[in-house]
């Protein structure tokens, strides 16, 4: 049975307005679903900070997830426009994106960084989405799994066996994020495939199963079927096509119907 997770990555997008719009959208048709549609299949929407509340309000009561897009290393004191993770905990965010490749470029963050939020995040009952993912420079030069490896060794550790199968991995290429390329298929397998073994030679095949490991980068409505469909892929973190509620639903019953395909 494979489960799904597919997170709506809005990035910084939307007034108030245009999230509760599209948040609506989203609502209504995801309350519309049968209860037994969505038994294998998480859904997590990711607002800027400042209309992530709104958003846990309208979401109550429907099967649908808020989590925040970053947090900081540190739960409070003098750091002057950040966002901890308790503040997160208490307006009902269930799941966090860190180590997002635009907040590792842009931001400078380090994986050291990155895995002290990964710490505060599981020591306050929030689920990090932690993103991975080489640059096109990487790649050429075959150094993917390299940089992936590197990537996981630090963001994850000091992080418990038993801890694990609270984060959720996200491998995205920074060459495929927001570029219209997506990977190929024989890409994304083989990072996928390379996750997975990964994450059962360092923690077991029990707990490596549990863990969700999405796809990111350009995955729309036109490719999720070819893209859930590949072996170890649990679903995707999406951006632009996030924005968009019918390209936001039609990836989620893309998922749906690959869960049932794999009830079979
Ligand atoms: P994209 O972004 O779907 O627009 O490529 C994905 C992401 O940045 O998480």
């Amino acid at each position: 049975m494979k489960k799904f997770l597919i997170a709506g990555n809005w990035k910084m997008n939307n007034t108030l307005n245009m999230s509760e719009e599209l948040f609506s959208a989203i609502n209504i048709a995801v309350s519309n679903i049968n209860e037994n549609d969505l038994a294998n299949i998480e859904i997590v929407v990711c607002p800027n900070f400042v209309n992530i509340y709104h958003i846990v309000l309208k979401a109550s009561g429907i099967p649908v997830y808020v989590g925040a897009q970053n947090c900081y290393t540190e739960i409070k004191g003098a750091f002057t426009g950040e966002i901890s993770a308790t503040m997160l905990k208490s307006v009902g965010c269930k799941y966090c994106i860190v180590g997002h490749s635009e907040r590792r470029t842009i931001f400078k963050e380090s994986n050291e960084f990155i895995n002290k939020k990964v710490k505060v995040l599981i020591e306050n009952d929030i689920n990090p989405i932690l993103c991975i993912g080489e640059t096109i420079e990487e790649r050429k030069s075959s150094n993917t799994f390299s940089v992936l490896k590197s990537q996981l060794d630090n963001c994850l550790k000091d992080i418990s066996t038993d801890d694990l199968p609270k984060i959720v991995i996200a491998y995205e290429p920074v060459w495929a994020i927001g570029t219209g390329i997506s990977a190929t298929t024989k890409e994304i397998a083989e990072a996928h495939n390379w996750l997975r073994h990964y994450l059962i030679a360092n923690y077991g095949e029990i707990i490596a199963n549990k863990i969700y490991i999405l796809y990111g980068g350009s995955l729309t409505e036109n490719n999720a079927d070819e893209t859930f469909s590949i072996e170890n892929v649990n679903g995707g973190l999406i951006g632009g096509a996030s924005l968009v509620a019918d390209k936001f639903l039609s990836i989620i019953h893309t998922a749906i119907a690959k869960s049932k395909e794999n009830d079979l």
